[in-house]
């Protein structure tokens, strides 16, 4: 039920921070251990490569999942669009383990690569929303979200609570294969919730935004770098989903490389700048655009902020910004579809599962 929310999108951005102190506890034993199946910590160490397989915005998670395998737990990995993987099939390594990453369980891209690689003997883990789903039971391993129901077609806190199951996996096999780590993943998805806690209280600020930005646009942009880049991808999809505004997310370096051609008087580019070692290269990324006649709306974090940004997140482990620098855009594509009379919670031509191919 959506109590006193006037949607359910509205509602589960707002969970958010719940929903990372439930996993928190779900994934934490007595000990402050990180508790785990026994037979996915052993597939995660005997695996040679992973195999991310998703769609839309679960797919988004995948490549933030695929810095935290890589760059946590130094497990080869590759995201994969699950309706492009049949054509696209890669050559295989030789252990390899498919991870599927799915809300509802129930998309039908994913389920004909998993019938795929069951054929073909592969392991296969499942992380998502819905433990009974077909694509819980047809892999050999689930992981659970715990993110509650979500109503909304447009997805939100499966998306931020995908991406925390991910970090603990990652803890959880760096840890397994004897990797020293200098941070506490729960202590930091603690410093998460907090901090989404913070921006959940200050939506005025985002709807002023979504107001100066996007009430009357034809399009919008996003760019970033690293892990800002993939958040950017997720902020676009979120914005055309529910508002129809034109959006697309791009890496600030391939701005010079075609996209800028569209940069006109006014045209909005949200730009996100966590990241601090490629903080002063977006911030020029702007400048281009802002040469240009673009409306910039810079989304900084604290530390790595400069005058004049629109907004500045509070500070979060820079693995971990994703998880918090999403916020911002969910609540501004909201205001903007809000503001532009659209059906926030059952966008046009959508269906909160997908269960044709
Ligand atoms: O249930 P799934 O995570 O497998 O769904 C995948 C996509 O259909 C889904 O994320 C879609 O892109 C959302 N509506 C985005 O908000």
């Amino acid at each position: 039920e959506k109590g006193t929310y006037p949607h359910f999108m509205l509602k589960e951005i707002d969970e958010q921070p719940f929903v990372m102190r439930k996993i928190i506890q779900k994934y934490q034993d007595d000990n402050d251990d990180i508790k785990l199946d026994e037979d996915i910590r052993q597939a995660m160490r005997e695996c040679d490569r992973v195999y991310i397989i998703a769609a839309g915005t679960s797919y988004h998670a995948g490549l933030i999942g695929k810095e935290f395998l890589e760059k946590i737990a130094e497990v080869p990995t590759e995201v994969h669009v699950a309706s492009e993987f049949s054509y696209n099939f890669p050559l295989l390594s030789e252990k390899p383990l498919f991870v599927f990453i799915s809300q509802s369980g129930e998309t039908a891209d994913l389920r004909s690569v998993l019938v795929e690689t069951n054929k073909l003997g592969h392991p296969a883990l499942t992380i998502t929303n819905v433990p009974g789903s077909t694509l819980s039971r047809e892999a050999d391993y689930t992981l659970h979200l715990h993110a509650g129901p979500e109503i909304a077609v447009a997805s939100t806190k499966a998306y931020t609570a995908q991406m925390a199951v991910l970090a603990i996996l990652a803890v959880d096999t760096a840890r397994a294969k004897g990797l020293t780590l200098g941070f506490d993943p729960m202590k930091e998805l603690g410093i998460v919730s907090s901090a989404m806690e913070a921006l959940c209280d200050q939506k005025d600020v985002f709807e002023q935004i979504a107001r100066d930005y996007l009430s009357t646009t034809r399009n919008c942009f996003f760019i970033g770098r690293g892990l800002d880049y993939y958040v950017g991808l997720e902020g676009a999809l979120k914005l055309k989903e529910i508002s129809y505004i034109q959006a697309e997310g791009f890496a600030g370096g391939e701005l010079k490389h075609g996209t800028i051609a569209l940069i006109e008087d006014g045209t909005p580019v949200i730009a996100l700048a966590t990241q601090e070692h490629v903080n002063s290269s977006i911030r020029s990324n702007v400048q281009e655009v802002v040469t240009r006649g673009a409306n910039d709306c810079i989304i900084s974090l604290e530390g790595l902020d400069r005058e004049g940004d629109a907004f500045v997140i509070p500070n979060v482990h820079s693995l971990l910004t994703p998880l918090v620098s999403v916020l911002p855009l969910q609540l501004i594509s909201y205001y903007a579809a809000l503001h532009r009379d659209c059906d926030v919670d059952k966008p046009r031509n959508l269906a909160k599962s997908v269960t044709v191919e």
